[in-house]
């Protein structure tokens, strides 16, 4: 890869979790009143159809890994535990006590924070707790994510008999040095111990997390945590880029310097070194930042093009509503997006006094709907048509114009009313869907919002 290209295109950008993009939301026209009509709206056009999601956030960790960029609060005090799981259970119960059918859960995927944090006997409660207003989809779906530190075969036991059967680990990086820098010391050892306990009690979906651009990292480091990594053949390998965005309030990412980073021509050959390995190893790129062996579901759901992307990241199981429970969770209606309050102080106050905690979000206009569809083809499948009437957008020209260039460069290409991002431009995923991102393009930040975009 030409690094002149590299460094044209390495700028901030949003990851597209959600179009619009958090930053780009609407307070003005939002208000907790309308959210919960795009809720119900929502509600009773999926749940019989398909089932609902539900993305419970459950912030905890004993300690502070400083390269983190997720809501967490650091703690030691194990008390909160049982107060939390009360707080979320009735922030669910706020929810069905709005509709007059018992809601289909189809997805369930615990976050942090450190699901772990929480002893199994407590996680069971709240599992349980969420289905006694609600039944399982014959279909479902139950996942979560386990630090390899604290994760016990109790909590994988207890969760497998409650119906989950997909875990994600934290790896991050295998080296000694870049895990002092990160404050996350972590032995193989304890990797291959959860690993092998999920496969021992039946997980069918053993997932990695690994990043590159950490600091200190170098490509050694890189190659030697895949090629650690192979040993342990999870089904599933994230392999994010490193988000440095320490202007983000909680976040706390320090502990090293912006200069023991990797720069960006060297961040790019620590991820193309990554790819090959994992293309070796038989692992295939599933939409950004995602690997997966054929067997996997996230695989077979590129194949059938199912494929979808929402604040979870990527996932095999679209469904038309997700419910964010828990502080800082987002839920999406498709209609629209709401946030939850962002500190536990907050969120407890909220819930406490019967109030849904929601205090930020979006309401999609009709452009914004067209839009979001080929921002999500695009990030799902590399590929996205405005053939359709019903895909064309208002300010499609706009968009075409910003494409000539992504073109000239050979990140796209365009026949007729198609777009397909060529092979090699996957690193670029995110700067072409910014073409398509009018609002951004209408009001450019003047202040850092997003990590770089490679
Ligand atoms: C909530 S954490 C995982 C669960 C558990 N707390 C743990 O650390 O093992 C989710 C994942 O987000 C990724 N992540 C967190 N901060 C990141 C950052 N700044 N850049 C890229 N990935 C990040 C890490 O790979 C991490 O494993
Ligand atoms: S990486 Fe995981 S354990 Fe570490 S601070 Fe972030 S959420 Fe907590």
């Amino acid at each position: 890869m030409a690094i002149s290209l590299l460094q044209k295109y390495n700028i901030p950008g949003p990851r597209y979790t959600s179009y619009p993009t958090v930053p780009y939301w609407e307070d003005a026209t939002f208000s907790k009143e309308k959210w919960l009509e795009s809720f119900k709206k929502s509600f009773y056009e999926s749940n019989q159809k398909e089932g609902i999601s539900l993305y419970i956030h459950l912030p905890f960790c004993e300690n502070l890994c400083t390269f983190c960029a997720c809501h967490k609060h650091i703690t030691k005090k194990h008390a909160h535990e049982e107060v939390y799981i009360d707080l979320v259970l009735k922030e669910w119960e706020l929810y069905t006590d709005l509709v007059d059918e018992r809601p289909i859960i189809k997805e369930i995927h615990l976050g942090g924070g450190t699901p772990t944090f929480f002893t199994p006997s407590n996680l069971s409660k709240l599992i349980n707790g969420l289905f006694e207003k609600a039944i399982r989809h014959a279909d479902y779906e139950f996942s979560f994510e386990g630090h390899p530190n604290n994760t016990t075969k109790e909590h994988l036991q207890t969760l497998y008999d409650l119906g989950f059967t997909r875990v994600s680990f934290g790896v991050q990086d295998y080296d000694d040095k870049v895990q002092e820098a990160i404050n996350r010391i972590q032995p193989f050892e304890n990797v291959e111990k959860v690993t092998k306990w999920a496969r021992e009690i039946g997980y069918n979906s053993v997932s990695h997390d690994l990043i590159f651009g950490l600091p200190f990292q170098t490509r050694d480091n890189v190659a030697q945590t895949i090629t650690k990594t192979k040993k342990l053949q999870p089904d599933r390998i994230s392999f994010y880029s490193y988000a440095h965005v320490p202007w983000v309030k909680g976040t706390r990412q320090r502990g090293f310097n912006e200069e023991d980073l990797p720069k960006t021509d060297e961040k790019r050959a620590l991820y193309e070194l990554g790819k090959q390995m994992l293309d070796e190893l038989g692992y295939i790129e599933v939409g950004m930042d995602h690997f997966a062996l054929k067997t996997d579901s996230l695989f077979k759901a590129t194949e059938y093009k199912t494929l979808h992307r929402n604040f979870m990241g990527y996932t095999a199981n679209k469904t038309q509503l997700m419910i964010g429970l828990g502080m800082s969770s987002i839920s999406d209606s498709w209609y629209g997006f709401a946030q939850n309050e962002k500190s536990l102080k907050k969120y407890t106050e909220i819930v406490s006094e019967g109030e849904i905690p929601v205090f930020r979000g979006h309401l999609l206009n009709e452009e914004d709907l067209i839009i979001r569809k080929h921002i999500l083809n695009i990030m799902c499948h590399f590929e996205t048509s405005w053939e359709d009437e019903h895909l064309k957008f208002k300010g499609i020209d706009k968009t075409l114009e910003l494409l000539e260039e992504i073109k000239n460069d050979g990140l796209v290409r365009i026949e007729g009313e198609r777009l397909i991002v060529s092979e090699h431009a996957r690193p670029f995923v995110r700067n072409i869907c910014m073409a398509f991102d009018l609002r951004l393009q209408e009001n450019k930040p003047e202040t850092k919002l997003f990590s770089m975009t490679i």
